[in-house]
């Protein structure tokens, strides 16, 4: 039995330190310290992270470290690099930073060392990504590729779909790739409306390959390949990555043509496996070492900056401050890069799928709240839409804002405007502006009070050179960190996802009620039964 975190003297120092700091005001914090941005702005890699508006000061950091200590985050974080099965409801080590190793690096997992095996997928992946980009990968009627489509979902989709984007400039021209993940048929089809089969590769990613959504569209592309272009012409334009290579030949497809990982990888932590496939062909091998180089420019930090310092961690810890002692329930992530549009929606998976959680590793219930609900949009589309409510909403919704001093794209001033913004909303989130300066700045008496912004509504701003495969990298690792951080914080296993099952299982159930050609006997609840009526009826 583990003892509750939230029954640690360091849990309720830290209530102790809510109360006291019921009135923080950051106007206050800055104008008391002198030295407050430059206190509190750390540096990992090439990242820049600003950390001086948040409603902390040094003795709250403190008392978050202590708490950090007291859960054994420094040594949760050997056991990781260590190899143990720290996803202990799947009896699964948790290695996803054996992805990006060096090849003299030397780790553990189940008694062996998992590096060589890592770098001869990598190695195969560049050969074969060095074919398709070389026009030496033929379709069956010898037409090189042009189009890659990626058939997978969740973590065999977003992290590719994501980074695809985020790093187009360096995308070889004359190569698309195309990302379909949901069972809705709209997808696949305005997929392949645009591309030709004969010179389409498709690559089906699925760490299971038993995913109803991804085995659908796969054997859909499937049907929609051999109805152009014969049933002979499936191995040159199918691949696979999968950890299961059973399944892989029973869809029909050659396990020459696999490329594998391992079950220490968690679907949401993948995108720098094979997984990662469509990413290495659209960017080339070259670039994408340069990610995995970023990835584990980050994960030398988490395991060897001392909590104070470590920047995953102190993220993590922050966040913990908002959702445990200051009762915050979401968090927005906010870049303001176009080129990052897909990264909320990346780091909701890696986030809620990996917090959301009401277990203790030892099976016993969680006390506290756990996982906050992510989201965000890019900036400065967001500022149009939804940042009222975080100026002058009754909700306080801490954000990371995420920005890059060099633009991808140099067009006349947008970059210095894009970037402008960025560092204008987190003054003017942190600081507001008073009833009295808005009066004195000649506003009529009766909008005073509407004019107004409170202030103190917390942002960290994380800084990068440029938008590079490394500086992706980073981001990716530091908040894959944050999330480690947080998960051993609560004490439950951020590496499991339980709570997506029930749903699959009923859906299997009603897909069948609903197709079944003789009336079937619905014993759902009433409401669900009603549903399934209405269907039928219909049909
Ligand atoms: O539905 C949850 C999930 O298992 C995710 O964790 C995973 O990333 C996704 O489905 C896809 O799984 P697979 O790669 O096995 O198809």
């Amino acid at each position: 039995m583990v003892t509750p975190i939230n029954s640690t003297l360091e849990w309720a120092r830290l209530q102790q330190l809510a109360v006291e700091h019921q009135d923080f005001d950051l106007r206050a914090a800055f104008a008391a310290n002198g030295k407050r941005a430059e206190e509190l702005t750390f540096r990992a890699g090439d990242l820049i992270v600003d950390l001086s508006k948040h409603l902390v000061d040094t003795e709250i950091v403190k008392g978050l470290v202590g708490l950090a200590e007291s859960a054994g985050l420094r040594s949760r974080i050997d056991s990781m690099f260590g190899g143990e099965h720290l996803n202990v409801t799947e009896d699964r080590a948790v290695m996803h930073v054996a992805l990006r190793a060096d090849e003299e690096d030397h780790l553990v997992v189940d008694g062996r060392d998992p590096v060589p095996e890592v770098q001869g997928v990598v190695e195969r992946m560049e050969e074969f990504s060095a074919r398709v980009r070389n026009q030496e990968w033929l379709g069956h009627t010898g037409r090189p590729v042009t189009d890659v489509v990626n058939i997978g979902i969740g973590g065999s989709d977003l992290g590719p779909a994501m980074a695809y984007r985020a790093l187009r400039p360096c995308v070889k021209p004359g190569l698309r790739a195309h990302f379909v993940s949901n069972i809705d048929p709209a997808d696949l089809f305005s997929v392949v409306a645009t591309v030709d089969p004969e010179s389409t590769l498709f690559i089906v990613s699925s760490k299971s390959f038993t995913t109803l959504e991804t085995l659908t569209n796969a054997r859909s592309a499937r049907d929609w390949l051999v109805d152009k272009l014969g049933e002979q012409a499936v191995s040159s334009h199918f691949v696979a990555i999968s950890t299961n290579e059973d399944e892989v030949a029973a869809f029909g497809i050659d396990p020459d043509n696999m490329f594998g990982f391992w079950d220490w990888v968690g679907g949401r932590y993948s995108m720098d496996s094979a997984i990662g496939l469509s990413l290495m062909i659209s960017i080339g091998p070259e670039r994408f070492r340069e990610m995995l180089s970023g990835f584990r420019t980050i994960d030398l930090h988490f395991r060897t900056t001392p909590i104070e310092r470590n920047v995953p961690a102190l993220l993590g810890l922050i966040g913990i401050w908002y959702r445990n002692f200051l009762g915050l329930d979401t968090y927005a992530v906010l870049p303001y890069s176009n080129d990052l549009a897909r990264f909320p929606a990346y780091l909701q998976q890696l986030d809620m799928e990996s917090n959301g959680k009401r277990t203790r590793i030892d099976g016993s219930p969680v006390e506290v709240d756990t996982g906050p609900i992510v989201w965000g949009e890019p900036g400065t589309n967001g500022q149009h839409a939804f940042f009222q409510l975080l100026h002058q909403g009754t909700t306080v919704v801490p954000a990371d804002l995420i920005g890059f001093v060099e633009p991808i794209d140099d067009i006349g001033d947008q970059h210095v405007l894009l970037l402008g913004n960025l560092i204008a909303q987190a003054e003017a989130l942190g600081f507001g502006r008073t009833s009295d300066e808005v009066a004195a700045s000649g506003v009529p008496p009766e909008l005073v009070a509407h004019r107004t912004f409170p202030g103190n509504r917390p942002t960290s701003v994380l800084l990068a050179p440029k938008l590079t495969p490394s500086v992706l990298g980073q981001l990716i690792a530091l908040y894959e960190h944050k999330v480690f951080t947080q998960g051993t914080i609560w004490q439950i296993n951020s590496f499991d996802q339980w709570g997506v099952e029930l749903g699959k299982q009923l859906a299997t159930k009603v897909i069948d009620e609903l197709s079944s050609a003789s009336e079937p006997e619905l014993e759902h609840d009433a409401s669900t039964n009603t549903l399934i009526e209405t269907y039928r009826r219909r049909g």
